[in-house]
């Protein structure tokens, strides 16, 4: 069963969703005496790890509407998708996805919802309507909670359901949710973006930034960690915003503190922060915060300060580079992934050799690189000097293979060393091992003689693979 919970807030808003549930439930319990099985249900989730937590809640959803899980391979009942369109490709990707559940004559005729961001672009709704009339359902981001009431019209009406919502209302508490994992949990602690980076179409289609408010996030974390969670990670497209909305200053790091306090709760992440909004009081939190990770996911985009300029991003390649060094110098320990983006229009040779070079100076653990990406509705989708995609891919190969360097030099240094790691599970690279991560998130796969998920362990590195470290775990009461 899913995690059901009205709270006091929205209450009407999410009481009127679970109303539909209910009749919801009561067509699929029919269908379930009829056929013998209920109907099942597959969520399939593109992009970010908002995504992820949201694709939790419309499974939520559907599992209090009574539908189960198709199995692997199983073509289910009902076919959510929830989209991304942060790049061009992520799109392509989804499109070709529909393309194939277009139903032949006599084929089964699965109910298929659409939902994420891509369908906050009025654009894709259209193209949706007009040429994938076997879509049934078209939600957005914003009314994502009211899939059971757009379902339940659907299953009802028999007619194709289209309801996005132009703006952003207030966030409901209490949706449903199922969540994927049992060891580590993602918690958005706010929606939406007010940066307005030039390349980024996400404050179009998120709206701008909404914070819970502390003590719904309080509450969620102490739920989770009375169902046994040990780890949290924090979302939000500027983590480091969180609370200015609510007329608070500092109100991240205060969040922080408090989170820290939830007995069980062993780590604490969070992700995404903007190098203009990082905090001394937050660089003090993971200094001074034991359950704090010892890891920044600080996006830099690009070395070069003109491009920066260009891209709306409010700090130069020195201040980054500075606030770098500031962060190290009080955590010494403390490892660095980023975003970057090759060929933002106007991007120079020399332009791009400031990307590598902040890369050489920072020598990050890992980062994510893309190659720019138009956008229907930015201010950099306007610019005329787009890089032309031979030279984006050739500078891209560049800074995969200097990051790639880095990253296995950087992973051979654990080699003998020991690490604390959060077991996650099995493997998902090798079913004979275990999977965890450690403080900094370095990812570890280890061979243990017992299934030590939950369980915080130490793990001899024996072997750095470029993209994760091999160990073995060393039973308690042992040192290495
Ligand atoms: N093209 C390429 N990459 C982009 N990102 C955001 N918008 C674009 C775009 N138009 C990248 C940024 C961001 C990450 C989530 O996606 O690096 O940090
Ligand atoms: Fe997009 Fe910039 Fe907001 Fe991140 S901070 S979501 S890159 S606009």
């Amino acid at each position: 069963m899913a995690e059901r919970k009205a709270l006091q807030r929205n209450e009407e808003l999410i009481q009127k969703q679970y109303v539909y549930i209910d009749k919801v439930r009561e067509i699929t319990g029919e269908k379930a005496n009829t056929e013998g099985r209920r109907p099942t249900y597959d969520v399939r989730v593109f992009g970010c790890q908002m995504n992820e937590l949201e694709s939790e809640q419309l499974a939520g959803m559907l599992d209090e509407m009574g539908f189960a899980k198709a199995a692997p391979g199983e073509q289910a009942d009902v076919i959510v998708f929830d989209t991304c369109c942060v790049r061009e490709n992520a799109e392509e990707k989804i499109y070709g996805h529909l393309g194939l559940l277009k139903p032949s004559p006599g084929e089964k005729k699965s109910i298929i919802a659409i939902t994420g961001c891509m369908m906050q672009q009025p654009h894709v709704v259209e193209k949706i309507r007009k040429s994938y009339h076997h879509v049934g359902i078209v939600f957005g981001t914003h009314n994502l909670y009211t899939f059971p009431e757009l379902l339940y019209r659907h299953l009802t009406q028999g007619k194709r359901v289209f309801d996005v919502w132009d703006s952003e209302g207030q966030i409901v508490e209490g949706t449903p949710i199922t969540r994927a994992e049992k060891v580590k949990a993602w918690v958005s602690i706010m929606q939406g973006c007010n940066n307005f980076c030039s390349y980024c179409i996400v404050p179009y289609v998120r709206g701008r930034e909404r914070s819970r408010k502390k003590e719904d996030i309080v509450d969620e974390v102490k739920r989770l960690a009375e169902a046994g969670y040990k780890e949290i990670t924090l979302l939000g497209q500027n983590v480091n915003s969180y609370g200015n909305d609510l007329g608070k200053t500092d109100a991240f790091a205060d969040l922080l503190y408090a989170l820290n306090d939830i007995g069980g709760i062993e780590r604490i992440r969070f992700t995404t922060s903007h190098p203009k909004d990082l905090s001394d009081s937050l660089i003090t939190a993971i200094k001074e915060l034991p359950k704090l990770c010892e890891h920044l996911h600080l996006p830099f985009q690009s070395g070069s300060t003109r491009i920066l300029k260009e891209m709306n991003r409010k700090y130069t390649k020195e201040q980054y580079l500075a606030l770098v060094d500031r962060v190290r110098g009080s955590i010494p320990d403390i490892s660095f992934t980023t975003d970057i983006i090759v060929g933002f229009p106007g991007e120079t040779e020399e332009d791009f050799e400031d990307t590598l070079d902040v890369v050489r100076k920072v020598r990050f653990d890992q980062a994510f690189t893309f190659l720019y990406s138009k956008r229907t509705g930015t201010r950099a989708a306007e610019l005329e000097n787009q890089v032309p995609e031979d030279v984006k891919k050739e500078r891209f190969l560049r800074l995969v293979e200097l990051q790639n360097s880095i990253t296995a030099e950087i992973n051979r240094t654990y080699e003998g060393k020991t690490v604390e790691v959060l077991v996650e599970g099995i493997s998902r690279y090798n079913e004979t091992m275990y999977t965890g991560r450690t403080r900094n998130y370095k990812l570890i796969n280890f061979t243990s003689p017992e299934d030590l998920t939950g369980k915080l362990v130490q793990v001899k590195i024996i072997r750095a693979w470029p993209f994760w470290l091999e160990g073995t775990v060393i039973p308690e009461g042992e040192t290495s």
